[in-house]
């Protein structure tokens, strides 16, 4: 069976190219920021917050209170076609705005991104939306529909003929470890949570995505069902050779699936490369905080087992 995306061997253009992309929010919180109009013209910026924005569009000469931040701040990167790329960074630092902007959900306020060489912004989204897989927390699977109706949903969209769906169905539940006769014609109720996750991931793969876009995709099941959709995962990607963002708040998670690793913090990507080189050479020292504070709970797990065969003897 043929799982390859369809794409024809690898592509030198980087899959998904990041320039300098902000993108701004309103603050909700209260904290503000003062933008004065200066004496040569430039916006004199009063912090208030961390993470705050000068509005350029501040009015010439008026005192204006402005509120907002930059939930993703100049972030650049490129990834390359057939990576698998984790985003890693604690909750709100801005990895669903960054996958938000990549499949036009969100429009960036500034900067521009490439998706083989071509600015999406150029493109109309939803067109640029079939040419990505989107799988999110909790599958966001139609309740009313059986598995093998929210598999084809995109399918039937584009009008391939019933049989040609039923066959990719078919083939898409045994890709993500389902037995397609069992679970076909099951309502997303009957299913556990993992379950729900290998539908939505079996969706978002329906019509041969090259890119895949994938948003905490396990953070709501147990450990161990965790560990097992990982390793799915990974062999899903090396079946498909698809090009993979997948985000996470997990270091675990993010070091044992990227092939390179993204970390964020505040809006900002800290750093970009393999697990390896990470932890040999953090570049920041929120990068160095969260590579030891991984090895701590390492050592915690050694020394409780080192400490219960001891109490074994
Ligand atoms: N639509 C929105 N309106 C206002 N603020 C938002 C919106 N979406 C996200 N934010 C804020 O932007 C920041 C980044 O959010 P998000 O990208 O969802 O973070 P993460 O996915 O890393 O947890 C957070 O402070 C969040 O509250
Ligand atoms: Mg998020």
């Amino acid at each position: 069976m043929n799982h390859s995306f369809e794409n024809e061997g690898l592509c030198a253009v980087p899959a998904i190219e990041y320039r300098n992309v902000y993108k701004r929010f309103d603050r909700t919180d209260g904290k503000s920021l003062r933008v004065r109009r200066g004496r040569k013209g430039e916006d004199k910026i009063k912090k208030q917050g961390e993470n705050s924005f000068a509005n350029a569009e501040a009015s010439a000469g008026a005192l204006k209170e402005e509120s907002g931040f930059f939930a993703v701040n100049k972030l650049s990167a490129e990834i390359r076609d057939g990576e698998l790329i984790t985003i890693l960074g604690s909750s709100g630092c801005g990895k669903t705005t960054l996958l938000k902007m990549t499949n036009r959900l969100y429009e960036p306020d500034g900067g521009s991104i490439l998706l083989f060489g071509e600015d999406i912004q150029k493109q109309d989204p939803v067109q640029l939306r079939r040419k990505m897989g989107y799988v999110i927390q909790q599958a966001g699977l139609f309740p009313h529909m059986t598995v093998e109706d929210n598999i084809s949903v995109i399918p039937r969209l584009l009008r391939w003929e019933p049989a040609r769906c039923r066959d990719r169905v078919t083939e898409l539940l045994a890709l993500v470890g389902l037995e397609p006769e069992q679970y076909r014609n099951r309502y997303p109720s009957q299913l556990s949570g993992g379950q729900q996750q290998r539908i939505g991931l079996a969706r978002a793969l329906a019509t041969k995505p090259r890119v895949m876009l994938l948003d905490e995709p396990f953070g709501a099941v147990d450990a161990i069902t965790r560990l097992n959709l990982q390793n799915e995962l990974l062999r899903i990607h090396r079946e498909t050779g698809g090009t993979f963002l997948f985000v996470t708040h997990d270091i675990h998670e993010a070091f044992r699936l990227g092939n390179r690793v993204m970390i964020m913090n505040g809006g900002k990507l800290l750093q970009m490369d393999t697990p390896e080189t990470i932890v040999r050479k953090p570049a920041d020292p929120f990068v160095e905080t969260l590579i030891r504070s991984a090895m701590d709970q390492e050592r915690f797990w050694n020394s409780s087992i080192t400490f219960a065969r001891e109490s074994d003897k």
